[in-house]
């Protein structure tokens, strides 16, 4: 239905082509392709869904494809109660969320899943559709991307057949860590659904009998990354299952077992410039074994690293006052090129035995907003 929901929303805007805002071209070689799989994990009861139910996760992938331009439909960025959530909350007459258009072409063939895969985790009470413009930039660079929804921690969950929500934005149902703790369960078992045949054959373009291995998803080493608390899940996950190889953190207060215990895997934390200096870091980074680099941006906030900032710069004067609290100064475009070579450098070095000079500073002129603030 969700998709049904997005071909009518489609088909009513196109009665009114102007008011569509596209997000920017994507700078990397393939085109990409998106689509959305609803999951329900019937190992698991729902720890925070008022009665007993199975837990359920929404994921949306981003990939590269070869779908001929003609065939391509591009997907809204947001769902339409989504959308309807997020003018809410910035009091945006101009139903401006509405009218967000990506550039990633709806159910398209996954054309490349010898590319590695990579696991996003949104910020606490976040949709994973606020970071689907810097995800798709990302994928466009050769990488097959997942971004999970964890309901009842975001503020809402968007299926086909219904919509949780989490209206506070608090720990309601417990703490920091049991809350990671389910993350970290999601994650794991969004992973290995991409082994279940039966759920690879609802991908497009992939089928349950392929048998040559270049032909299947590259689920035994994958990357983890995320915003905030979808961070902290990154650095866990490296901890729980050493199928996550290798993470990053984007201004996320660290939770877990892990800050104590730590990782021998390699693992990269971006925080704001001017520095908020989070009280889990110094016991985290500390305890961080292997490869590690912390880096500091200037002109972010928390908010940074999210799609809002390139959304308002999109909207331009239609964009809603509210809309650009705590975003930060950085340019929206900006911000999402800085995380795209950042994070194509680690996972590229240690997902793709590529150089990522980067990490070594090799290139670092480009990108003058980023200090190199830790390193081992
Ligand atoms: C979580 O909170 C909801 C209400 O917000 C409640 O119905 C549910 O029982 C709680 N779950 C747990 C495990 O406490
Ligand atoms: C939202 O808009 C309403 C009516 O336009 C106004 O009364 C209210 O103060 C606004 N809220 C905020 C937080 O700006
Ligand atoms: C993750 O590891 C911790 C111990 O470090 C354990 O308590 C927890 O149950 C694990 N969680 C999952 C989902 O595997
Ligand atoms: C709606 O857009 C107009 C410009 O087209 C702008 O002046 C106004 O501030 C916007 N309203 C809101 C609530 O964002
Ligand atoms: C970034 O901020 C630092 C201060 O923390 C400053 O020294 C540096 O010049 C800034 N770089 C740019 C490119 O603005």
């Amino acid at each position: 239905m969700q998709k049904t929901l997005l071909h009518s929303l489609a088909f009513a805007l196109q009665a009114n082509a102007a008011s569509v805002v596209p997000l920017p071209e994507l700078k990397g070689p393939y085109r990409v392709g998106t689509s959305v799989l609803e999951l329900v994990d019937s190992s698991r009861t729902d720890p925070f869904a008022p009665g007993v139910r199975q837990r359920e996760v929404i994921i949306s992938l981003f990939y590269p494809t070869q779908e001929e331009a003609e065939k391509c439909t591009l997907a809204f960025q947001f769902p339409p109660l989504t959308a309807a959530f997020i003018d809410g909350r910035y009091n945006d007459t101009n139903a401006s969320a509405e009218r967000i258009l990506t550039q990633s072409c709806i159910d398209s063939p996954l054309s490349h899943p010898e590319l590695p895969l990579l696991f996003f985790g949104p910020g606490f009470s976040n949709s994973r559709t606020y970071y689907s413009a810097a995800l798709e930039e990302l994928a466009s660079h050769g990488w097959n991307i997942i971004a999970a929804d964890h309901p009842f921690d975001a503020n809402i969950v968007e299926f086909s057949d219904k919509v949780l929500y989490a209206k506070d934005s608090t720990l309601v149902n417990g703490t920091a860590d049991q809350y990671l703790e389910v993350r970290v369960a999601d994650m794991k078992f969004v992973l290995d659904a991409l082994s279940d045949p039966a759920i690879v054959s609802r991908i497009p373009g992939l089928s349950a009998a392929t048998s040559s291995p270049s032909s299947r998803l590259q689920t035994d080493k994958v990357g983890a990354f995320g915003h905030s608390f979808g961070g902290a899940t990154s650095l866990q996950l490296l901890a729980n299952d050493t199928r996550f190889a290798v993470g990053a953190n984007f201004d996320g207060t660290l939770f877990g077992a892990v800050v104590e215990k730590g990782t021998d895997s390699p693992f990269v934390i971006f925080g704001t410039n001017p520095r908020m200096v989070d009280d889990s870091w110094p016991t985290g980074w500390k305890n961080l074994r292997g490869f590690k680099r912390q880096y500091a941006i200037n002109d972010t906030e928390h908010g940074s690293f999210t799609d809002f900032p390139i959304i308002r710069d999109i909207l331009g004067p239609d964009s809603p006052p509210l809309l650009n609290n705590g975003l930060g100064i950085i340019a929206g475009e900006r911000i999402i090129d800085i995380q795209t070579a950042y994070v194509d450098a680690l996972f590229g070095r240690f997902l793709k035995g590529e150089n990522g000079e980067l990490l070594d500073g090799e290139g670092s002129e480009d990108w003058p907003e980023v200090s190199l603030v830790g390193k081992n």
